[in-house]
């Protein structure tokens, strides 16, 4: 059928003038979007702005969606609000320079590599552990920020990150983060703008000294600057100084704040499930030794862990929607999407599709055991997109998150004081409001009691501490 006979898809009610649906998409994306698919099913379209929009939902479309992408669909104008914030690299560079900085992307993650980045994971989650003394409270979605900052930095620059990174890196990075607007032009004369800017130039100046260092000493490391400073781009070339600070800035963009919200929202719905989290501890306790760190072979046993980060993704996104602009016109289940348009998945639906999951608003990771088997199809998820670029992260965070998760709970008892825990749509990704949990060391408790009743003269020994309390 030609691209006049076929119709565009159903618009969704409710449009503003001008605004189209773009100020519903800003206070409540999901209900906007669960509001669509109910009205008119896997295909409806939205305005944001001028912008003709089309949701879609489902593999089958969201298959379309990331296997067109760098074909009909256009990556890099859903991501332009990003360059001024942190430069052109990879999704925010043009689709040739993207293809051209693959290889060293590959390289970052391959498989050789993650075991050093387990063994930083292990660090830093247990320095975190020991930071948090006997008992106490705290509050989740706060310190994952922190937790995720000290493994990017332990994993990427080394032992020394906080030394060459400076005290004040981490604000910076906050700075440029909360000046991220998809709406305002970036370059209006605004405070949030003119501190991203200064930020931008002192962390160019930390990285420039950490880059010259590995320069002057290349056989001393083997780090994230080492191996952008020594892998050659397709075309053989290597990458300039700027585009290796604009490259770490990118990995940490798109890695610190994702895998933040989801490992809160991971212990927050463990806490809320009490059965799952009893299989859970089970789990640690037969696979993860204590006092010991967690390897890749250990990772690799901790199969209701892996289910629970896998059943995150899907309840609770981090990114729960990703955005294309229609190149050239595609056709998309029975309609023409003229160019101009902009694609939006949708993990609001996608996700809580009965005919695909089970019960799907219930928090369920038994749905990935190989008896039940659901949610196969890779492009049923959207949570680390699809095809081409996928996340390449994906691994690394879901091993931190394991990590995190095997090993807090091995070495505490915790419960959840927060009673109402919200998603909250950042700028870059979403989290949890306030994950406020009340926690108690497992082994030191126990010893403690012991302690106590010794003095209090008991007469009955004291249970010996188990891992898995
Ligand atoms: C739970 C944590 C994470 C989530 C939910 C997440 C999500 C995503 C999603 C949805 C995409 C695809 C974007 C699109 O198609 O528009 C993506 C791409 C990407 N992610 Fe992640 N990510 C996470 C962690 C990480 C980490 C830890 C890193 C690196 C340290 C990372 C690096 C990347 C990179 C480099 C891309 C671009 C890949 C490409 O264009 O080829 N991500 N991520």
């Amino acid at each position: 059928m030609s691209s006049t006979t076929v119709p565009t898809p159903p618009m969704l009610s409710g449009g503003l003038p001008v605004l189209g649906h773009a100020l519903e998409m800003l206070r409540d994306r999901d209900g906007l979007f669960k509001r669509g698919h109910a009205a008119h099913g896997d295909l409806f379209a939205i305005k944001l702005g001028p912008l003709n929009t089309l949701v879609v939902t489902g593999a089958e479309y969201n298959r379309i969606f990331y296997t067109e992408t760098d074909k009909a669909l256009n990556m890099q104008e859903g991501y332009a609000f990003l360059k001024e914030a942190i430069g052109e690299v990879l999704f925010t560079a043009s689709k040739e320079d993207y293809y051209n900085q693959r290889p060293v992307l590959q390289e970052v993650f391959k498989r050789e590599r993650m075991v050093g980045y387990i063994e930083a994971m292990n660090l830093e989650v247990q320095r975190w552990l020991d930071s948090l003394g006997q008992y106490g409270e705290i509050d989740v979605t706060q310190e994952m920020l922190r937790l995720t900052q000290q493994v990017a930095g332990r994993s990427f620059i080394g032992k020394d990150y906080e030394q060459e990174l400076g005290p004040n890196f981490w604000e910076w990075y906050q700075a440029i983060s909360a000046s991220l607007d998809p709406v305002l032009p970036p370059t209006l004369p605004l405070p949030k703008f003119w501190r991203r800017d200064q930020s931008k130039k002192k962390i160019a100046e930390v990285l420039n000294k950490v880059i010259q260092k590995r320069r002057e000493n290349p056989g001393r490391y083997n780090d994230l600057i080492s191996t952008l400073l020594t892998t050659p781009l397709k075309d053989g070339s290597i990458l300039p100084d700027a585009s290796i600070v604009i490259m770490f800035m990118g990995l940490i963009f798109a890695g610190h704040e994702t895998t933040a919200g989801q490992a809160a929202w991971l212990i927050a719905l463990l806490l809320q499930h009490p059965d799952y989290l009893k299989l859970v501890k089970a789990e640690i306790s037969r696979e993860v030794e204590p006092n010991k760190p967690i390897d890749a072979s250990v990772l690799s046993r901790l199969e209701h862990i892996y289910w629970a980060v896998d059943e995150t993704t899907r309840f609770r996104p981090s990114a729960d929607t990703q955005i294309r602009t229609v190149e050239a016109p595609i056709t998309v289940g029975p309609y023409q999407i003229p160019a101009g348009w902009r694609v939006m998945v949708s993990g609001a639906t996608s996700h809580f599709m009965p005919d695909v999951f089970t019960n799907p608003e219930r928090f369920d990771p038994l749905r990935y055991s190989p008896e039940r088997s659901e949610g196969k199809n890779p492009f049923a998820i959207i949570g680390f997109g699809g095809g081409i670029h996928k996340c390449t992260g994906m691994n690394f965070a879901k091993n931190e998150m394991a990590v995190i998760s095997a090993l807090f709970f091995q070495q505490f008892e915790a419960e959840l004081v927060s009673s109402d825990i919200r998603v909250v749509a950042g700028a870059g990704a979403n989290h949890p409001s306030a994950v406020r949990v009340r926690y108690h060391r497992k082994t030191a408790i126990e010893s403690l009691k012991t302690a106590e009743s010794k003095a209090e003269g008991c007469p009955h020994p004291q249970p010996q501490t188990t891992s898995e309390g």
